[in-house]
């Protein structure tokens, strides 16, 4: 969703404040501004499109002043345009915010307003949050902030100044904000990942709590205007995690990075053939475990049911997070809720854990983002570990989310008394390695690429444990190169998508050796007899499929439990290939966002 930071100090903050955009623009890309303070007025800088934009503007070489905040937005209400970009104003032009996030009340506020005489010149949520304040403010813009709050329904992540006074005024309510600390100087943000080239030191708030910052010191209260002691973390990513170092683009360096962030996932946590997580639960008493999650993350839990079923026993269902939250689902104490985030900050996986958390189920996060929402409010959490993720499309939170799951199960074998299976753990010490093969074999798949660029749908079919394999496939491809994809059950098709199948349709199987390769085989054949192009991830040594496919990629033989992490690998370069081979940015794809923070 949008990203937004803010600058205080001693410094001109137009440096900083586009270093943070640019940091953010993988947040939402479609259009970007900057207030502010200079000699007590402000200095408001809009455009559509890119931060790059924002920096050409011949209005921005007058641009300064060292206290300012500025946004990158991902539209949600007004379309994307000059006039709908951050920051937005009230009438006087004396106060500025920038909002992450959706006012939901905001029509009734509006006629409100209106009918006062505030003339709303966007089409946004957002604008009437700037005139809500400036109906309230007399001389204090934290206590203006704080009436206005009480008006304000929805998810929201603010940051506010006034032209008079030295301060900015942040607040969150359901969308991230965190505080950075520097020296004589201090931050905003709405991700860690904008502050890292200025601070290490952060403080993260909560939801429902408000803070003022000034150049040198910040009070953060709750809404009822008590104060709140907070303690500084320390941020342990890098700014250097963050550079493209090399690759053309965020998400092909992040493929690349898979065995190095695999690495990580697993570093320390099996030693002497023992499982080492510190979880806050006993998998004894766990009589069900439901998976929740959005997109990627989603295909993760999918993947994750068959693991964990397979080798604990414990039944496992699998809900969209959006689903879940709204159906008044059945869970109670004796359920293990696990959600699984990149950011930690989807709002509707958010929402699912809150629902679970009100109805008493035990909850576990597997999480990225240290410091993020989900890690903060789950009972347990496993971190990946697996570094920034910046490109818009997930891949190596995939493959780290699906190593996480397995060590989840390794664990409740062998706190339920069995000793972790063997075998997964022999070759987990060889995945890393195993993906560095499929790597090496990136040109192959870029001439694979080719020959599809043109085409304008796709079918991804693939059985059991590689059936959400297909799913992530699809969903890389149309995310990234807008040609439609489907995932199916390779023997689904009969029933609905073997009637497009003609000499246009590619189908890309994933049939790598395992207990289903013999029906598989049959599905192959179902498209080769209909003329279907057939795209094929295989075990190396498989002549029989081979024959069959016009284009084959062949896969390290693995567990078969393991082998999606090794399968998924050829579809994201696919997509990306494609994607690139088009022409688009797979880094910012159309109406996409990294981190949805709005339901
Ligand atoms: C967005 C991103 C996806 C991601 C999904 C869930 O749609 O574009 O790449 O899988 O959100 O995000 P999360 O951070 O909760 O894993």
């Amino acid at each position: 969703m949008c990203g937004i930071i803010g600058y205080i100090g001693n410094k001109n903050s137009i440096p900083t404040l586009i270093k943070g955009l640019e940091r953010l623009e993988y947040r939402g890309y479609d259009s970007a501004g900057i207030c502010t303070i200079q000699n007590q007025r402000l200095k408001n800088l809009k455009v559509k499109g890119r931060i790059s934009g924002l920096k050409k503007n011949l209005e921005f070489k007058n641009l300064e002043g060292n206290i300012g905040i500025a946004q990158t937005r991902w539209a949600t209400h007004g379309a994307p345009s000059k006039i709908n970009a951050h920051p937005h104003l009230d009438c006087k032009g004396e106060i500025a915010i920038v909002h992450n996030g959706i006012i939901e009340n905001y029509q009734a506020l509006k006629d409100i307003l209106e009918k006062e005489g505030h003339k709303i010149v966007s089409a946004t949520d957002s604008e009437i949050i700037a005139h809500l304040i400036e109906k309230f403010y007399q001389g204090d813009l934290e206590r203006a902030v704080m009436r206005a709050l009480k008006l304000l329904e929805g998810a929201f992540g603010l940051a506010i100044i006034h032209a008079k006074e030295p301060k900015i005024v942040v607040v969150r309510k359901g969308s991230p904000l965190i505080i950075g600390k520097g020296s004589n100087e201090m931050f905003v943000a709405s991700d860690a990942a904008a502050l890292l080239d200025q601070t290490r030191k952060v403080v993260y708030l909560q939801d429902n709590e408000l803070a003022t910052v000034t150049a040198n010191s910040f009070s953060v209260k709750n809404l009822d205007g008590k104060e709140i002691e907070k303690e500084i973390e320390e941020i342990k990513w890098t700014a250097g995690q963050i550079e493209k170092k090399g690759y053309k683009h965020f998400m092909l360096k992040e493929i690349f990075e898979q065995p190095q962030a695999l690495e990580n996932t697993l570093r320390g946590r099996i030693k002497e053939k023992k499982i080492k997580l510190s979880l806050n639960l006993d998998p004894n008493s766990i009589k069900r475990i439901v998976l929740i999650a959005c997109g990627t993350s989603w295909h993760a839990c999918l993947v994750g049911k068959y693991i964990i079923e397979k080798l604990t026993k414990i039944p496992v269902e699998v809900d969209y997070a959006s689903e879940f939250r709204y159906r008044n689902p059945l869970v109670a104490s004796q359920d293990l809720l696990i959600t699984i985030s990149q950011s930690g900050e989807t709002a509707d996986t958010l929402g699912a854990l809150k629902e679970a958390e009100l109805k008493r189920a035990k909850t576990l996060g597997i999480v990225n983002v240290v410091g993020s929402t989900v890690s903060r409010e789950v009972d347990s959490g496993i971190f990946l570990h697996a570094g920034p993720e910046i490109g818009v499309a997930s891949t190596k939170a995939f493959t780290c989310q699906l190593t996480a799951l397995t060590l989840l199960a390794l664990y409740f074998q062998q706190e339920k008394g069995i000793s972790p299976d063997k075998e997964i753990l022999e070759e987990l010490k060889n995945i890393s390695k195993k993906i560095q093969l499929i790597l090496k074999e990136a040109d192959k798949i870029k001439a694979v690429a080719e020959g599809f660029t043109e085409n304008k749908n796709f079918l991804y079919l693939g059985r059991g444990i590689n059936f959400p394999v297909a799913l992530e496939g699809a969903l890389k491809l149309k995310e990234i190169s807008y040609i439609h994809a489907e995932g199916y059950p390779a023997a689904e098709m009969k029933h609905g998508p073997i009637a497009l199948i003609d000499k246009d349709m590619p189908v890309v199987f994933v049939a790598t050796r395992d207990q289903t390769y013999n029906k598989i085989l049959s599905n192959i054949e179902e498209v080769k007899a209909r003329k279907g192009r057939i795209i094929t991830v295989i075990s190396k040594e498989d002549s029989k499929i081979e024959e069959l496919s016009d284009f084959i990629i062949k896969i390290p033989e693995t567990n078969e439990l393991l082998s999606p992490i090794l399968n998924v690998v050829p579809l994201q370069l696919l997509a990306y290939y494609i994607a690139d081979l088009k022409n688009i940015d797979p880094d910012r794809p159309r109406n996409l966002a990294k981190s949805v923070t709005v339901e």
